[in-house]
């Protein structure tokens, strides 16, 4: 699958727009969502294989995950797992629904695995999304795997009222979905990112406790930018264990641009906005390290960052992640790459002699 997607598929799909692409494969995800038939189909092509995880109190048939943009509005929601994903974070949403930047505003680097992106968290806002979950659970047609929701700021809130923003829509969702990220991280809605310091992120962590069901509190995670200082990732991890967060999900997309190699490359790293691929690997990796370190393995760690290959995911897992996400992966290695890391990561675990995936998180972190 892998080599007819990259030799084949995708140099036809790579001569269109990247937005215009993503467009249409949603579209087709969508319509397979709807139909077991389809998604049966599929996950006879694509399914990974078992290599459960058990973590916030949920069960994960494998640890390979969809990373947050891909499915904005809830459009595919059974299709990830039929595409062999062990889990799916649906948003970024927001409480208001905004258009997002003027396109274009994704643009792939090729020779370097890389998309630079200023979506702007395009969507069509909390209550819409509210809408679509109830409906696919309606007809039948929610998957058999933990579901979780990106949560960004409407781009009209001001940052002193962004607790509220992301309480409102996290009330709305908390019971539509298994687990929550906080996105304080994107750099394409402006001042975001200034919601990582420490006071301001404690300010939306209390409005979200005070959000949370009586009873049936829902997972929480932050997620973190790969330009944080080991400095400032420190006090997230002690508010993280102060504010008894599940875990952390480490990395969005970076603002840094490495040097460019070809013109194509130099002239896609000039686009604003955050880049993610085979450039932000080593940086993501080096943070789910300090971060497994920093919390002594306490705090768990969804890992994501430049994920093409199961030696890609095994040192994320390695360096201390529970569990791995994948957006660029999937657009550059095709709908086969959560059944070949799965793969990969069952040969990997059986060479170390492992039983479970748990035994190899963090090995390779002291
Ligand atoms: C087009 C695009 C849109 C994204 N939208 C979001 C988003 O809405 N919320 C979020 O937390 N991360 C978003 N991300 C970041 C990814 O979830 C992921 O953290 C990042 O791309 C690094 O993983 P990768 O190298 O596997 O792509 C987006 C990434 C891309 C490329």
């Amino acid at each position: 699958m892998s080599w007819l997607y990259r030799h084949c598929i995708r140099p036809a799909l790579f001569t269109h727009d990247a937005e215009r692409i993503h467009e249409f494969t949603l579209r087709q995800l969508s319509r397979a969502s709807t139909s077991e038939f389809a998604c049966e189909v599929l996950a006879s092509f694509l399914a990974a294989p078992d290599l459960p995880v058990d973590l916030f109190g949920l069960r994960f048939p494998n640890p390979i995950g969809l990373a947050a943009g891909m499915d904005k509005n809830a459009r595919a929601v059974s299709a990830w797992a039929a595409l062999g994903f062990g889990f799916s974070e649906l948003g970024g949403v927001t409480w208001h629904a905004q258009p997002g930047n003027p396109k274009p505003r994704v643009f792939r680097a090729v020779a370097e695995d890389a998309i630079v992106n200023r979506m702007g968290f395009n969507n069509e806002g909390a209550m819409a999304l509210a809408t679509t979950l109830r409906d696919w659970r309606v007809r039948g047609r929610w998957p058999r795997h933990p579901v979780g929701i990106n949560l960004g700021k409407s781009k009209i809130t001001p940052l002193g009222s962004a607790p509220d923003d992301y309480a409102n829509s996290f009330r709305l969702l908390r019971d539509l979905a298994d687990f929550f990220v906080v996105n304080v991280s994107s750099p394409n809605t402006p001042n975001l990112r200034q919601l990582q310091d420490k006071a301001a992120l404690e300010e939306i962590l209390v409005a979200l406790h005070e959000a949370q069901r009586p009873g049936a509190a829902r997972p929480i995670l932050v997620k973190v930018a790969p330009d944080l200082s080991f400095d400032a990732l420190d006090e997230i991890v002690e508010l993280a264990t102060k504010r008894k967060l599940a875990g952390l999900v480490a990395t969005n997309t970076t603002i840094t641009r490495p040097e460019a190699t070809d013109r194509q490359t130099r002239i896609v790293y000039a686009e604003a906005g955050g880049l993610s691929g085979g450039p932000l690997h080593t940086r993501s990796t080096q943070i789910i390290r300090h971060l497994f370190r920093q919390s002594r393995g306490r705090l768990p760690i969804i890992g994501v960052g430049g994920i093409f290959s199961a030696a890609d995911a095994w040192e994320k897992i390695t360096a201390g992640a529970s569990l791995v996400q994948i957006y660029t992966g999937l657009v550059f290695e095709g709908p086969g790459i959560a059944k070949n890391i799965g793969s990969g990561l069952k040969t990997r675990l059986a060479e170390h002699g492992f039983k479970q995936l748990s035994e190899a998180i963090g090995i390779a972190a002291a």
